[in-house]
């Protein structure tokens, strides 16, 4: 069996397993075959895009998931949240927010191509926003922006949603108001407690 098939093969059941393939295809595993020139990483790319669009995933999608446009982290973020979904993925989400507006974004998935798509393309349609209308982001908008995503992966948007969501809500809750009630979320903001900063701020 060539190194190629091998690698399709074992592509493939990742795929169907929702397991991201990136890692696995950017592997040789012909040690032989490695080429410097990066001519076998632009295959491996190419190859994995078109499992993508055969498994239902639009052009746009692909290029999210590609390029990761927002993928990472903000060190001087304002607010940091964590999400697990229902399927045990995992998204955290760094907002920096300036006069009420989310200014920047960026998200850490740890999961399938579908999360990490939705994810970059949310930030596509909040970023600029201010935090009441990105909290009326929803995953009809996030799968507009899309274009397409295979059916069994349209619950994934819902990861990258749920993290944002969480973090305005936690913002919020050191922010407002609201900061003399019992906070009822899992606070990750970096430096302890969300409402710890504001009390530092004001
Ligand atoms: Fe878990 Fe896609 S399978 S977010």
């Amino acid at each position: 069996m060539t190194s190629e098939v091998f690698i399709s093969i074992l592509a493939a059941e990742f795929l169907k397993n929702d397991i991201t393939i990136r890692g696995a295809l950017m592997y040789s595993l012909n040690s032989e075959k490695k080429d410097p020139s990066n001519s076998l990483f632009e295959k491996d790319n190419a190859d994995e895009c078109k499992m993508l669009s055969d498994c239902g995933y639009s052009d746009k999608a692909i290029k999210y998931y590609m390029e990761k446009p927002y993928m990472g982290s903000l060190p001087d973020a304002d607010q940091v949240s964590n999400m697990i979904g229902s399927c045990g993925d995992t998204a955290k989400i760094f907002l920096k927010i300036d006069q009420n507006k989310i200014t920047d974004i960026r998200y850490q998935i740890l999961g399938c191509p579908g999360a990490i798509s939705a994810a970059m393309a949310a930030v596509d349609i909040v970023k600029g926003k201010s935090l009441e209308q990105a909290r009326t982001l929803n995953d009809g908008h996030v799968f507009t922006q899309l274009v397409d995503l295979p059916a069994k992966k349209h619950h994934c948007i819902q990861l990258a949603v749920k993290a944002l969501h969480k973090a305005i809500d936690e913002y919020k809750n050191g922010h407002s108001d609201l900061k003399d009630v019992e906070c009822l979320s899992v606070c990750s903001a970096p430096e302890g407690c969300c409402r710890n900063k504001t009390d530092e701020s004001s």
